[in-house]
């Protein structure tokens, strides 16, 4: 049977969004939980400016406090050297470092245009290359951007060869605000796919407009088999006005399983974990 990997973003992406403070100990609860299901790989974490995203202050906490599964990969995001030292220090397992292919939302997200964002980049992927850390790169607005419209598929394109060339594993496709379709998601990955082969990679795709799964559908058949999600559908961008969460993991799931896939994932805890975010977003 075919594979499909679902890469849990739920405790970064999912919980960075959340105006209240989430206590470290319920973020610890949650990574716990998730380690169990069959993951290959969580982002738990995420050494920004706690002044730009003060929900993810406590990432090092987070990632001293869990309990680590032996075939689990615990990833954290690191815009810049200062984020890779922290993440090394708390001993993440893998970084990404995560541009935009659209400049208004890379001076709203890293404060920086595409070009500067690379520049920026380049001393973290030296460090994680000499380190032999494994590095992922993301690319934001991959079809939609909040401040500039549609982007070219080219841009998408050039960006993804840059981040590629500077040794990142596997590229994350981020329809950052959920307004791409099965047809600008084709025309995004017929210019990618251009660069580097489907197993380069993945989708990240947002539900704000309901058609994550399609996008995912349209995107399997292109050959991608690596798909970004968070339990409960939690989640959005702070700098991406109209971002909603990211596609839950249990509806994923649930797609590509009808559609023929195996994910490895433990139904029972996907969706124990999911009323566990549900309840931190509530606030309960
Ligand atoms: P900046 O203001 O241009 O840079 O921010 P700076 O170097 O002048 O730093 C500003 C302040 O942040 C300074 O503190 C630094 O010390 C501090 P101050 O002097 O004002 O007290 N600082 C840091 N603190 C802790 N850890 C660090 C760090 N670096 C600087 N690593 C910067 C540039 C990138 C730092 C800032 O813009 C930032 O933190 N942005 C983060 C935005 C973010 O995390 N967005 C959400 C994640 S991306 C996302 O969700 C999209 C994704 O899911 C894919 C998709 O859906 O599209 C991945
Ligand atoms: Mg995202």
């Amino acid at each position: 049977m075919d594979y499909v990997e679902i890469f849990e973003v739920g405790p970064r992406d999912g919980l960075q969004n959340e105006k209240r403070q989430i206590p470290t100990e319920d973020k610890i609860a949650l990574v716990d939980l998730l380690s169990g299901a069959g993951f290959k790989r969580i982002e738990v974490a995420s050494f920004v400016s706690p002044k730009w995203v003060p929900q993810m202050a406590d990432s090092a906490e987070v990632l001293a406090g869990i309990t680590r599964a032996k075939d689990v990969s615990y990833a954290a995001l690191t815009p810049n050297l200062r984020g890779f030292e922290g993440a090394m220090a708390a001993k993440a397992d893998e970084i990404a470092i995560f541009g935009s292919a659209s400049e208004g939302f890379s001076k709203g997200n890293i404060n920086c245009t595409i070009a500067e964002s690379l520049e920026r980049f380049q001393p973290v992927a030296d460090a994680a290359n000499e380190a032999g850390i494994m590095m992922r790169g993301y690319i934001s607005c991959v079809t939609d951007c909040p401040f500039d419209g549609p982007t070219p598929p080219d841009k998408v394109a050039w960006v993804a060869e840059q981040l590629i060339a500077m040794g990142c594993y596997e590229i994350s496709l981020g329809d950052t605000i959920g307004q791409a379709t099965p047809d600008t998601i084709d025309a995004m990955l017929d210019a990618v796919l251009g660069v580097a082969g489907p197993d380069m990679f993945a989708g990240h795709y947002h539900d704000t407009a309901g058609r994550a799964c399609d996008n995912i559908e349209a995107s399997l058949k292109k050959g991608l088999r690596v798909f970004d999600a968070a339990v409960g559908g939690l989640g959005g961008c702070p700098y991406a006005p109209g971002a909603q969460g990211n596609v839950a993991t249990e509806a994923v799931h649930d797609r590509v399983t009808a559609l023929g896939y195996a994910t490895g994932l433990d139904r029972d805890i996907l969706e124990k974990a999911a009323d566990m975010a549900r309840q931190m977003r509530a606030g309960e």
